[in-house]
């Protein structure tokens, strides 16, 4: 019996059931039987969840890339890997077969050992969603490189601290980056960024928009011409089962953002194995999600988990209102899409369109359809499944995160029943528990509390980069001997579970994880800022919007507000991005603050939800006169 694929509900809960009983076996056998190892492993596992300490597949050898491509080469070798679909419709799709991909990657790793890459390094990618970011990430894989790559959407100064944080010797970029109607200069971005990053010693430039950049002689190097050099063959680092294969930073509620660690193997046969059975995957599907590959969603679900599984991946450059609001179903159309993976920030901005544009492609070819990073409203899901799955398609409402590198729970399709706003069942091999205040356990139904995982899964990161005490004390301490998610969820009577959202200073927008903590810091930057507190409020379209209370030094007391709101956002955008940008700026002459100088941040959000029945217990602030003030001139 194999346990790679679940095939019915009855199988499901076999599986389930083996995999808590007997974890071990489990994963051992979906190890042993899908992938190809250069040795085998003494030990499945190994850990201690108090010190965060967890091993899979010890001593093993492996590269994922022997998997990803050489052992499909005989018989997908003319199979499409990547299906190129450029920002303009215009500009011609391109098939990237298994062959190709081979040489590509090949040639790529070639150039980076020439240019100094060793084992271990670490490589920034911050490129847009073209074909040579797969390629790079690859690139990196197969020569033991760590790779982390920053979401091209992220300022200088974020790309700054994390260049810095994970001290890369090498940036890959490209002249610039197409988005809709915009051309962005990403190596200017990245010209200013390494002003202060020492540790980059060579920076590869991709050719994608021939905008007019500047090449500092010694550092820069165009990437076309040493590839065209390079020879389409490459021997693949053997690289052990806990190496570090990439680094991806996520925001936390304090502090720098933290450099997520994932290595070899565990990640591998995680995101192979979820992918397989959350997208009922089979030999001929045209697989796609909407995602940019500087996020998780795409390391595990555009590149590795399809690739892992011989799949043809689309990798979509664009936007999905570009050149208009049908472009989403326009490329599902012309590719023959057969699984869509998406966000419910997006469904909920095409739900506001006029439906024609849906209605005006043939989206026959869909079987399963998806949605992740962060709770999807039934209102959404409603209008996701009559008007893109057609009432035939099941949803797949996928629940993880970062850390946990692949999805953790979700609805297996034509498998387990789908309930709107439910993301149902833990996959086999996830413990998924609910905690009380008390840290007992709940076993109750319909009781909302702290979601935790009590036994480790093969894809859960290792540590933060450099900071290992702070992986401990994020994940491993309010629940002693589990790993905390930092989410809120319920459980119904059939054990489903539904995500109720953040039960930190973490706010989900868009999709994205923000930390409240890296805007403010930014935000007191601003020479007329004095302090500031960032919440989350409901967003139509974005889930949460953010929401700032800002006090002013006295030097900005005299300037405009409105001059300044816009300001400050501009500042956002420069310190961290255009997605953090605030939605509403309340000018405030003080924060509600407990008498250890922590702003109460459960009234802010009351007042910026507009709730003003029930601030709980203000017994302990300082200041409670200032609840009124603020209230007051909400805006
Ligand atoms: C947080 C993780 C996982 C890749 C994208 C985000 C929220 C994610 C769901 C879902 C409800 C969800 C959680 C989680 N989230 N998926 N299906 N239903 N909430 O990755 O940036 O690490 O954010 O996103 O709050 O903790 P991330």
């Amino acid at each position: 019996m194999s346990y790679y694929q679940v095939k019915s509900l009855e199988q499901y809960f076999k599986h389930y059931n083996k995999s808590i009983r007997e974890p071990r076996k489990f994963w051992d056998k979906i190890a042993d039987e899908n992938f190809t190892w250069y040795q085998k492993w003494d030990k499945v596992v190994e850990f201690d969840m108090q010190e965060a300490d967890v091993k899979w597949f010890l001593n093993a050898k492996v590269n994922i890339t022997k998997n990803c491509i050489d052992r499909h080469l005989a018989k997908r070798g003319n199979k499409t890997a990547i299906i190129f679909e450029p920002n303009d419709p215009k500009e011609e799709a391109q098939h990237i077969t298994y062959n190709e991909l081979y040489d590509r990657v090949a040639k790529m790793a070639n150039v980076l050992r020439e240019q100094g890459i060793k084992k271990g390094d670490r490589v920034c990618i911050y490129l847009p969603m073209i074909p040579e970011l797969a390629i790079a990430v690859l690139a990196c894989a197969r020569i033991g490189a760590v790779h982390s790559v920053i979401f091209a959407g992220f300022s200088a100064s974020a790309v700054t601290t994390r260049v810095n944080d994970s001290q890369c010797k090498m940036v890959i970029t490209s002249d610039g980056a197409y988005r809709g109607n915009k051309s962005i200069d990403l190596k200017g971005i990245i010209d200013e960024a390494l002003e202060k990053c020492p540790s980059v010693e060579k920076v590869l430039v991709v050719k994608r928009t021939n905008a007019e950049i500047n090449m500092k002689t010694g550092r820069d190097l165009w990437l076309q011409p040493l590839l065209e050099a390079a020879i389409p063959n490459n021997v693949a680092e053997i690289m052990d089962a806990e190496d570090p294969l990439f680094i991806l930073y996520t925001s936390g509620s304090t502090g720098k953002p933290k450099g997520m660690l994932h290595t070899t193997a565990g990640y591998m046969v995680f995101a192979a194995y979820t992918f397989k059975n959350i997208f009922n995957y089979e030999e001929n599907d045209i697989y796609w999600c909407t995602a940019d590959i500087g996020w998780i969603t795409g390391h595990s679900y555009i590149l590795y988990g399809p690739l892992l599984n011989g799949a043809t991946t689309v990798i979509f450059e664009g936007v999905p209102s570009y050149p208009d609001f049908g472009r989403f179903w326009e490329v599902i159309d012309k590719h023959k899409v057969t699984q869509f993976y998406t966000a419910p920030t997006a469904i909920r901005s095409l739900a506001k369109e006029n439906s024609e544009w849906v209605e005006k492609y043939d989206l026959s070819t869909l079987k399963v359809i998806g949605s992740v990073g962060e709770p999807i409203n039934e209102e959404a899901w409603h209008w996701y499944n009559n008007h893109v799955g057609k009432k035939r398609c099941p949803i797949v409402d996928t629940w993880w995160q970062t850390e946990t590198g692949g999805i953790m729970i979700s609805p297996l399709p034509f498998i387990t029943p789908t309930k709107p706003t439910y993301a149902t069942f833990p996959l086999p091999g996830i413990q998924a528990v609910l905690m009380d205040e008390k840290r007992n356990e709940i076993e109750e139904n319909q009781i909302v509390g702290s979601l935790c995982i009590k036994f480790p899964w093969p894809g859960m990161a290792r540590t933060i980069w450099g900071d290992h005490q702070r992986f401990k004390e994020t994940y491993f301490t309010a629940f002693p001997g589990k790993y905390f998610t930092g989410d809120g969820a319920l459980r119904d009577e059939v054990g489903y579970y539904r995500i109720t959202g953040r039960v930190d200073d973490v706010v989900i927008v868009s999709g994205h994880n923000l930390g409240t903590a890296p805007i403010e810091d930014a935000i007191n930057e601003h020479p007329a800022v004095a302090e500031s507190a960032i919440v989350g409020f409901p967003h139509d379209i974005k889930g949460n919007a953010l929401y700032g209370f800002i006090i002013l030094k006295e030097y900005g007391e005299s300037r405009d507000r409105a001059n300044l709101a816009n300001e400050i956002n501009q500042h956002i955008s420069g310190h961290i991005g255009p997605i953090a940008k605030l939605d509403k700026i309340q000018f405030v002459s003080g924060l509600p603050k407990t008498r250890s100088g922590k702003i109460m941040r459960r009234i802010l959000r009351k007042i910026a939800e507009g709730d003003f029945s029930n601030f709980g217990d203000t017994t302990t602030l300082l200041n409670p006169e200032i609840v009124e003030e603020i209230k007051n001139g909400r805006v």
